[in-house]
């Protein structure tokens, strides 16, 4: 079912007792909050995911910011899904555009990564998105549908329904530069229209699609009030609680 949704995206940053202490605050702020219209997940380190698993309440979600591309073995550093599930975690952060861009995931690495974290019942908040050039040449919708064509579609429908999409322009990433709400809205359209023609109406229509990139307490009202933007996936803005809260009531 489509929901609004609300995800933090911690990347690396924070101490152990430094992420504990946000996890807490975040906890304590959605507990007391008025009327949240949204589904609620933080993102955090895998160093993190148990210590904060256990100072959270079951409103708030938890999830970790990438998993390994196999499931278990000789691969000195990686996180699998399973372990990952194994904390308490119920999301997944796949295709960061940090992901792609430094460590250099391809859609071949992702759809393993995909296929892993749903045999887990993890969810994955799948990240999609163009960079400036691409934004400037005009390719944008099509390097977008090619990104989700090429790691995503050879899902069946039940699993693709299980997904969580985030849009993220690379360009307004932690640039302070967010997408207008009216060149956010054209691509989620987009991409809904690209699920509907795959997957069909039903399934198109149920798919959260979060924005991100620069969404802050003072941009996250005129996004969210967009038809086809359900929510956002907040870097900067998720480290710290109230501005973070201020992104969660914009709903
Ligand atoms: P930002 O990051 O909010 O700091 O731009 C968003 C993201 O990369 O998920």
């Amino acid at each position: 079912m489509r929901k609004n949704i609300v995800a933090g995206n911690w990347k690396m940053n924070t101490t152990l007792a430094e992420g504990v202490g946000l996890a807490k605050d975040v906890n304590e702020a959605l507990k007391n909050a008025a009327d949240v219209k949204c589904d609620v997940v933080i993102c955090v380190p895998f160093t993190h995911l148990a210590s904060v698993a256990a100072v959270i309440d079951e409103k708030l979600g938890l999830g970790a910011e990438n998993c390994a591309d196999h499931v278990k073995g000789a691969y000195t550093g990686e996180v699998s899904a399973p372990m990952v599930a194994s904390t308490g975690a119920k999301y997944v952060i796949l295709g960061h555009s940090e992901r792609r861009q430094y460590y250099g995931e391809t859609s071949e690495i992702l759809k393993e990564k995909v296929n892993l974290a749903l045999a887990e019942n993890l969810t994955p908040i799948f990240c999609i998105g163009e960079v400036l050039e691409e934004r400037e040449n005009g390719s944008f919708l099509d390097v977008v549908t090619k990104q989700i064509q090429e790691a995503l579609f050879d899902l069946s429908a039940e699993d693709f329904g299980k997904l969580i999409l985030a849009y993220e322009p690379v360009w307004a990433i932690g640039t302070g530069k967010t997408a207008t709400a009216e060149q956010a809205q054209e691509m989620h359209a987009h991409i809904r229209g690209v699920i509907a023609e795959k997957y069909g109406k039903e399934v198109a229509d149920n798919c959260s699609i979060l924005y991100g990139g620069s969404c802050k307490p003072s941009n996250a009202k005129e996004l969210f009030a967009k038809a086809d933007v359900d929510g956002g996936l907040i870097g900067g803005a998720a480290l710290d609680a109230a501005s973070f809260m201020g992104i969660v009531t914009a709903f």
